[in-house]
């Protein structure tokens, strides 16, 4: 590999705080929910970078934008890269932008330095990923491999009912392309850690083996509204003390599965609402992950039962609904060496590791070679208005992208 191969780390940085201006919070994250007029204006200014140097842009039915810089051999199937510009409420500059704006910077270096590869590189936007605002996560990718249909897609709803259909073509992202259907060479992702280790062993890359999988279930208790004064405690049928039971159960099952389980009740909607009036329903959500499926599998037995038992015991009505379930996943032992070859021959102590999060890469792994460059963040923090990351790894870890994509770029 030629060893003049860079990144610009200043032009990355200064991309990456110009978006993180568009949905900016007071406390220095970002607000930026799927398909929302914040997001199209992310995604305007990404389009804008793009065009100004020199890519074609298409935009699929699920809104995933894609933007082409022209190989030597245009008919070979391309390398892609990229991530997702949608934010958790209160999320940070750095989760998926970093990893759309990476790709960005790896066409814009290659401009540069004129390096011609022999296959197109596309840089991507993919819709919704966080899955906050619209459940599942990863949604959009997950239509461009094959796990979703289309219709499925662009039918998820968000509290308020308003749909995917609906919102991309509100904000004028419902493009014309089929999703998916294409062969692509390979695919990469950059991102944030967003978690602890590589800041703890003193690595500056990440080398991301593959994903846990997840499973999410939404749960609704009925009970009966009732005045919080007359109503004795023993007849009163209270949702909200079910759903006490059921958060207490899920942690008690994230610890049971140490030392890689997570459990996490992150959701709560509970009506009416009102101080003097008991819960009469509540609406929850529940998130499993586990890097071994047969683990996940008896975790998920176990919040079912603990959904029952406290229905039963509460005199509450249950309607409890598996909505996603992603398998751990493996990534493509190629990319995961190119990926590994970067880091290597720029010197950067690096380490194998696997995702926790959820990402793009988990879909396209099913229709792509895979590989995932992880930097660390500050504290291991992320979906938190606070998480950080340096300039310096920020462009270590996308060169070490630029490297990879490039040897897969040049392959045959
Ligand atoms: C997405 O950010 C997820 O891992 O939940
Ligand atoms: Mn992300
Ligand atoms: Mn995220």
């Amino acid at each position: 590999m030629a060893t003049n191969l860079k990144i610009n780390g200043e032009r990355l940085w200064d991309s990456l705080m110009e978006m993180a201006q568009i949905g900016a919070t007071a406390k220095g994250g970002v607000c930026r929910l799927a398909l929302t007029d914040l997001d199209r204006e992310a995604r305007d200014l990404f389009v804008k970078w793009c065009k100004d140097a020199g890519c074609t842009i298409r935009v699929d039915k699920m809104g995933n934008v894609f933007a082409r810089r022209a190989g030597k051999d245009n008919s070979l199937a391309p390398v892609m890269t990229g991530s997702h510009i949608d934010s958790q409420p209160t999320g940070g500059k750095f989760d998926g932008a970093y990893g759309v704006l990476c790709g960005l910077e790896v066409i814009r270096s290659l401009n540069d330095m004129k390096y011609e590869t022999l296959r197109p590189i596309e840089a991507i936007i993919w819709t919704n990923e966080e899955g906050s605002r619209f459940a599942p996560a990863m949604v959009a990718s997950g239509v461009f491999a094959g796990v979703f249909d289309l219709d499925y897609g662009l039918g998820r709803a968000d509290q308020d009912g308003k749909t995917m259909g609906d919102e991309l073509k509100r904000i004028g992202y419902a493009g014309e392309d089929d999703v998916g259907g294409r062969p692509v060479h390979a695919f990469f992702e950059a991102h944030i850690e967003q978690g602890p280790i590589l800041e703890v062993e003193k690595k500056k890359i990440g080398i991301v083996q593959g994903a846990q999988g997840q499973r999410w279930f939404e749960v609704t208790f009925i009970g009966q509204e009732a005045h919080a004064g007359p109503t004795p405690m023993r007849v009163r049928k209270d949702a909200l003390v079910g759903t006490a039971h059921v958060i207490g159960a899920v942690n008690k099952i994230g610890l049971e599965n140490a030392p890689f389980a997570c459990a996490t009740v992150g959701m709560i909607n509970s009506s009416p609402n009102s101080r003097n009036v008991i819960p009469g329903k509540v609406f929850f959500t529940i998130d499993l992950r586990h890097p071994e499926d047969a683990t996940l599998t008896k975790m998920a037995a176990a919040v079912k039962s603990a959904c029952e038992e406290a229905a039963a015991a509460n005199r509450l009505e249950v309607d409890f609904k598996e909505i996603w379930y992603s398998p751990p996943v493996k990534f493509d032992a190629n990319c995961v060496a190119a990926v590994k070859k970067g880091a290597e021959e720029l010197g950067f102590e690096n380490l194998d590791i696997i995702s926790g999060a959820g990402h793009d890469s988990v879909y396209m792994s099913r229709v792509a070679p895979t590989a995932m460059v992880f930097i660390p963040c500050e504290g291991g923090i992320s979906h938190n208005e606070i998480e950080n990351a340096t300039k310096d790894d920020c462009r270590d870890g996308c060169d070490v992208l630029l490297r990879a994509m490039v040897e897969r770029a040049n392959a045959a």
